[in-house]
């Protein structure tokens, strides 16, 4: 599908569907829905409301011009009320017309651009949140099925102001940019885990930095783990038939950076636990538990076209958790990378001791701060719901900026506490830290893990247990599935740096 901004006139628009808005509750419509309205003679604004159309956010009506217009079609997008309005709107009203117009099979789409008229925001950041929101709501994992994805030919943007066409054509660039990562991470975190082994992330980064200046990768394999003493990532791996591999890429961009970032994700391919074994139930999505390093990927996938001025670090530790005659049992110690011992008590608390070792080397290539991304705990989702990410932090600030800068981004992000109090609860009477708190806070337990091995680099954990797979249909923009969460988040946090 091509997706363009061009100057013209609406109402002249030769089209399958020409989509325009309406706010809720606004009796003034905006001008292209008002031309709109004009030529079919009032009809569009009557009947919609005959029909008991109130301009509700992602509600739609469809009307035949039935040759009244050179366009087929017009679809009136509700907005939602004026005094809620927001780039989210934008990016939800463009994916409810995506997603009508291939319900109806349409082939080529003509659309207002949302919000830049009397919604009065930027049109270049309207003309991102368009794209993304169209680029994320035609998105079908499609790999496994025989029945082909049908998608628009056109979706062509429209506008008389010559001005916000010319920043738009810079906001659909952006909206490509973001939509490229999450994509990106979505067909990564999708794809099931028998054909997800931790070399397949290894080709992903590879693939990656193929033919792109600013990109590097450095990969180590088992024999290069057991010489930096990755007791972490080899105590999971040693289970599984596939072995461990860490990935360490670098963005430098082309002028001077003027801050370093390490994204440290987690990426166990398949989490079965290990022997302190799943009920099924809770296997059945554990492909999921590399989407931190699905997201780090999915940040380098776009960062070359992004071009921010920082220099970024993307690490992760590739492993499978599995039980087998040679897996880490419950009770057994080991040493992670920064030399400190670790009580293994429950073998599906895994990805901290992965995280471990992939923390300690990313405090070592000395960043100004760390963000870690990780499918940490089913206590995270029980908190803060299915849509919410935690972050917690060393640094108050860093935590505020990515919580604000999920905001800006349409992500939802909430900060929660590394309480000091807590920390005796992974006292181990054997080891400097066990893997296990008590019952209670399993999350911040978690992060005060996590902890032991940033030493005092400012760095913030995000558990995206709940939001990076989505059970159900979460947005317009969100199908069932991987959702590809936190990438634009990262993007963004660079892009305003
Ligand atoms: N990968 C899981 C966490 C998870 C749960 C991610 C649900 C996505 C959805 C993690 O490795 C895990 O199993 N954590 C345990 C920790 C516990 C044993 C302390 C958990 O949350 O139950
Ligand atoms: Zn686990
Ligand atoms: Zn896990």
């Amino acid at each position: 599908m091509d997706i363009s901004i061009r100057k013209g006139n609406l109402v002249q628009e030769k089209t399958d569907l020409l989509v325009v808005n309406l706010f809720e509750g606004e009796g003034d419509l905006g001008g292209a829905t008002a031309a709109v309205n004009a030529s079919l003679s009032g009809k569009l604004v009557t009947f919609a409301g005959d029909d008991g159309f109130k301009g509700k956010l992602g509600s739609t009506y469809l009307m035949h011009t039935d040759g009244a217009m050179t366009a087929k079609r017009v679809l009136l997008v509700g907005l939602g009320k004026k005094e809620d309005f927001s780039l989210e709107a934008v990016r939800q009203a463009a994916a409810v017309s995506l997603n009508t117009a291939k319900a109806l099979g349409i082939k080529k789409i003509s659309s207002v651009l949302h919000g830049a008229g009397a919604g009065e925001l930027p049109a270049r950041e309207c003309a991102r949140a368009m794209v993304e929101g169209v680029r994320l709501a035609d998105y079908a994992f499609t790999k496994y099925k025989k029945a082909k994805h049908e998608s628009p030919k056109t979706f062509d943007i429209v506008s008389k102001n010559g001005r916000d066409v010319r920043s738009g054509e810079r906001g659909v660039q952006d909206g490509e940019t973001y939509a490229i990562g999450v994509l990106f991470a979505r067909d990564l975190v999708n794809t099931p885990g028998g054909d997800m082994h931790p070399e397949v992330l290894v080709e992903a980064a590879q693939e990656i930095v193929k033919g792109k200046g600013t990109l590097r990768v450095r990969v180590y394999d088992k024999e290069k783990l057991e010489k930096m003493g990755a007791g972490g990532l080899l105590g999971v791996a040693q289970g599984s038939d596939a072995p461990p591999y860490m990935v360490h890429m670098v963005y430098k961009p082309k002028g001077k950076a003027k801050k370093k970032v390490a994204l440290v994700g987690k990426a166990v391919t398949f989490d079965s636990g290990g022997l302190s074994l799943k009920p099924s139930g809770a296997m059945e999505t554990m492909k999921i538990d590399m989407a931190g390093s699905a997201a780090v990927l999915g940040v380098f996938a776009a960062i070359d076209q992004l071009a921010p001025n920082v220099e970024v670090h993307g690490i992760f530790g590739a492993v499978e958790n599995m039980p087998s005659g040679r897996a880490i049992r419950p009770g057994d110690v080991i040493t992670a990378m920064n030399k400190k011992t670790i009580e293994v008590l429950n073998t599906d608390a895994e990805g901290r001791l992965t995280l471990a070792d992939t923390l300690s080397y990313a405090v070592k290539q000395k960043p100004d701060y760390i963000i870690d991304l990780a499918t940490l705990t089913g206590a995270c989702v029980v908190a803060l719901g299915e849509e919410i990410t935690a972050v917690m932090s060393n640094n108050a600030e860093l935590a505020g900026q990515i919580v604000s800068t999920a905001a800006q981004a349409g992500e939802k992000m909430w900060e929660m506490p590394l309480e000091k109090n807590y920390r005796k609860l992974i006292d181990s009477p054997i080891a400097d830290v066990k893997n296990i708190g008590s019952r209670w806070g399993g999350a911040l337990t978690a992060g005060l893990f996590l902890q032991e091995f940033v030493d005092d680099v400012p760095w913030a954990h995000l558990d995206i247990a709940g939001p990076a797979f989505a059970e159900r249909v979460i947005d317009p923009y969100t199908p069932k599935g991987a959702t590809g969460h936190a990438v634009r988040t990262l993007l963004q946090l660079l892009s305003n740096i």
